[in-house]
């Protein structure tokens, strides 16, 4: 089949053929996961249409090393993410072109495992406190000889992710009234995006008139206003620059908690301060290049971009723990050989939590909570066999290809043995790839390695956590990849005596 542009003819590859092509948009709509995976039956590279505009599936791991790595200069973000600017504005998963590439040139210093390692303590810290909560609510049911509780386990970890970041960006300098207010507009805000559904054709949906719309204006405001003032905070704490230095560790804060060692600065000072070091560089006085605003977009960015796919992620793997108890026992088996008598995880222990690390793989393989990435093509671009035009959305799905049976046995099982060296040296590049690739890879992928180890043996080595019968897994691909129903798990502690 060809399609006819302006002076060029463009093969098409082979894909479903409908008379009523916005049938197939419902039905793409209702369920992506089951169309993308019926459109494998095409090739590794089929086409669709949603509505007026044409969409190219990718399946194969070269074919998408070719569009996130070769290529990656003749495509754009997907126009379905850029209109989610209109929550996070024009921050680092948004921003296009030489602004994008400056802005990660400037953050990405602060995002390296060195600086992310300062942070493990809190991970750990954070963790902590929602095992004490637990236990203080089983701890208030044990008069009526309850030794267990229902929880929904992807509400705990959201709670927990957003806890984690908020302290992570902010560090102590807000206090838990502002905090809380954070988490509740944040809470709005992701529900907003996810009506949005779809990651890639998000902006069809925005048309459609939403009841949330109102409340989402005025969490939006609400969390702008808390956020503009927290930025303005850190500023003012920041003036004692020593031009003398290159060094931004020994510029000094006005903020004595910056400057203790033993508790990290935030990220917010520390993009302040880089702001600030590029600023003396530039023009040599000190100056902050970044306005207000531009740092609010970046900041919610992280906000948003670091707790979501965290929780999502978690949850993911708790469940799939739950559902094998030869993985959990030889999880708790580890954890007993790493943390000999009982003492508390840290940074230098997560390499030695090889297993768990297979498990936390294994996961992000069966349930990627980035489960699609789209690009639009800006230029002509040359994909295996066929000729990709520009204004072309194109599709790829860590869930579709990270079960496809050519590169992993039983793709449907939960195997964590199966990531041995050997299969790690033979798996083609982008046959795993959760955190994406290219100059967008996810810039927070070392963090997300430290909650995912830290916060799984924080709480399983006092928790066994069971599905809750009859209740319904389904997973829910929105802007992330979601549990449907939530995950409602019976939480019973491990040692009754001990904790
Ligand atoms: C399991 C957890 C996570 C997963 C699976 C994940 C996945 C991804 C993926 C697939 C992308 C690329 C999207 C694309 O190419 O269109 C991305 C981008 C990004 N992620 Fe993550 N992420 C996770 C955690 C985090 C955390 C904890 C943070 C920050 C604290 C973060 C910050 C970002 C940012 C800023 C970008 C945009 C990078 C850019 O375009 O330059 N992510 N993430």
């Amino acid at each position: 089949m060809t399609a006819t542009a302006p002076g060029f003819q463009y093969k098409r590859p082979p894909g479903p053929k409908s008379k009523f092509p916005y049938l197939f948009s419902l039905q793409f709509l209702k369920a992506p996961l089951t169309v993308l995976n019926d459109l494998t039956k095409y090739g590794d590279i089929s086409y669709f249409r949603f509505g007026h505009q044409g969409i190219y599936f990718v399946n194969h791991p070269d074919y998408i090393q070719s569009v996130l790595i070769i290529n990656q200069s003749k495509f754009i973000k997907n126009p379905g993410l850029r209109l989610t600017k209109r929550i996070i504005g024009n921050g680092l998963l948004t921003s296009e072109g030489e602004y994008h590439k400056q802005q990660r040139e400037l953050i990405q210093p602060a995002f390296d495992y060195g600086h992310m390692s300062k942070y493990a303590n809190i991970v750990t810290s954070c963790g902590e406190d929602i095992c004490t909560k637990w236990k203080q609510i089983l701890i208030s049911k044990e008069e009526e000889e309850e030794k267990e509780m229902v929880l929904d386990v992807h509400q705990e970890m959201t709670k927990l992710t957003v806890s984690i970041i908020s302290n992570v960006l902010f560090g102590s300098n807000i206090d838990s009234n502002t905090t809380t207010d954070i988490i509740q507009d944040v809470t709005i805000l992701v529900g907003y995006f996810n009506h949005l559904r779809l990651p890639f054709i998000g902006n069809i949906i925005e048309k459609m008139p939403l009841a949330s719309s109102r409340k989402f204006h005025a969490a939006k405001r609400h969390l702008d206003s808390l956020i503009f003032t927290i930025i303005q905070e850190a500023r003012r704490r920041i003036i004692q620059v020593d031009k003398r230095s290159d060094d931004i560790d020994r510029w000094s804060l006005n903020d004595p908690a910056a400057n203790d060692k033993n508790s990290p600065r935030d990220l917010l000072s520390t993009l302040l301060l880089l702001d600030a070091k590029r600023g003396t560089i530039r023009s040599n006085k000190t100056t902050t290049f970044m306005t207000t605003q531009q740092l609010r977009d970046e900041i919610m960015t992280l906000f948003l971009a670091g707790h979501e796919t965290t929780a999502n992620a978690l949850t993911w793997t708790l469940y799939l723990i739950s559902e094998n108890r030869k993985v959990e026992d030889k999880i708790i088996e580890e954890i007993g050989q790493v943390l000999e008598s009982n003492r508390r995880p840290t940074m230098d222990d997560i390499s030695k939590f090889q297993y768990l690390r297979n498990v936390f793989t294994e996961s992000l393989r069966l349930y990627p909570p980035a489960w699609a990435i789209g690009r639009e093509a800006i230029d002509s671009v040359v994909i295996g066999d066929y000729t990709i035009p520009p204004g072309s959305v194109v599709i790829m799905s860590q869930y579709i290809t990270h079960r496809d049976p050519r590169f992993f046995a039983e793709p449907n099982e939960f195997i964590p043995e199966r990531w041995s060296a050997e299969l790690k040296s033979n798996l083609p590049r982008f046959a795993f790839f959760p955190f994406g690739g290219g100059s967008r890879v996810c810039m927070g992928e070392p963090l997300a390695w430290i909650e995912g180890i830290l916060l799984l043996v924080t709480l399983l080595r006092y928790w066994k956590l069971e599905l809750m019968p009859e209740h319904p897994v389904v997973p829910n691909p929105l802007i992330t990849l979601r549990p449907k129903y939530g995950m409602k798990m019976i939480l019973k502690r491990r040692y009754v005596d001990d904790y």
